[in-house]
């Protein structure tokens, strides 16, 4: 009996930490717990998530450049960009010529995509930072970028309300929505796709429109106003 009731605990404390620093990463440890895990494996971060750049081109780049194309030179912040995905699959596109920042809070990840970005000087700039507050003026930047990241912030709703303080009126937003079972083991941070685009909605933003992109994340994209 007692080796039984042993054997159940031992599975239980392990689907418990599989949970708690595989799935959800940390993020109910809080912050600092999340950013040591990103530090911890930024050196192999790229060649566990092996982007595909057509892939990244199609669904990624592609849209960005067609609700920016009235903007000949966009700024662009995207929100804890790890490694430099974004800044560096945009920055390669010979008819992107705006600049790009990346905020990110683990100074190992950054480290990578300092390495990655070294060729683009002043188009890409890399800030250490928490994605909350946003150590940058309201309405700065034409757009503002977050990918698979929000579900890791200690709140999604205060990160979402500061990306959109720092977008200038008619700014567009692209951000993820975590989608599939995994997603709603995240409790009390999970919003289908509903919630989500009214949760933007209730904050200012326009045109929310969602889009189908991998197994674990959906697209989020919207406006702010340009009257705000
Ligand atoms: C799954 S990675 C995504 C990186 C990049 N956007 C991409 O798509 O490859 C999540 C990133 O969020 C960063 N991060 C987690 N919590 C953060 C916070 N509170 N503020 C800023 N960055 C944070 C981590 O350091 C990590 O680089």
């Amino acid at each position: 009996m007692w080796i039984f009731i042993i054997i159940l605990g031992f599975i239980f404390l392990g689907a418990l930490l599989y949970w708690l620093l595989i799935i959800t990463e940390g993020v109910y440890l809080g912050r600092r717990a999340v950013v040591w895990m990103y530090d911890l494996t930024a050196h192999k971060y790229d060649g566990i998530k092996e982007y595909d750049a057509d892939a990244e081109e199609l669904f990624v780049i592609r849209p960005l450049r067609y609700y920016l194309h009235h903007i000949p030179a966009p700024y662009i912040l995207d929100v804890a960009t790890g490694t430099g995905r974004l800044p560096w699959f945009l920055l390669q596109q010979p008819t992107f010529h705006g600049r790009v920042v990346g905020l990110d809070a683990s100074a190992k990840m950054l480290s990578q995509a300092a390495a990655k970005l070294d060729g683009f000087h002043a188009r890409a700039a890399l800030v250490q930072g928490t994605a909350v507050p946003l150590p940058f003026p309201d309405n700065t930047f034409h757009a503002v970028t977050c990918l698979e990241s929000l579900e890791f912030f200690p709140s999604d709703e205060a990160a979402l309300r500061d990306m959109i303080r720092v977008l200038q009126p008619g700014g567009l937003l692209l951000v993820t929505r975590r989608r599939g079972w995994e997603a709603k083991t995240f409790f009390g941070r999970y919003h289908d796709t509903t919630q989500f685009e009214q949760l933007l909605q209730e904050m200012g933003c326009e045109q929310v429109e969602t889009k189908a992109w991998q197994v674990d994340y959906d697209q989020v994209f919207a406006r702010k106003p340009s009257t705000a």
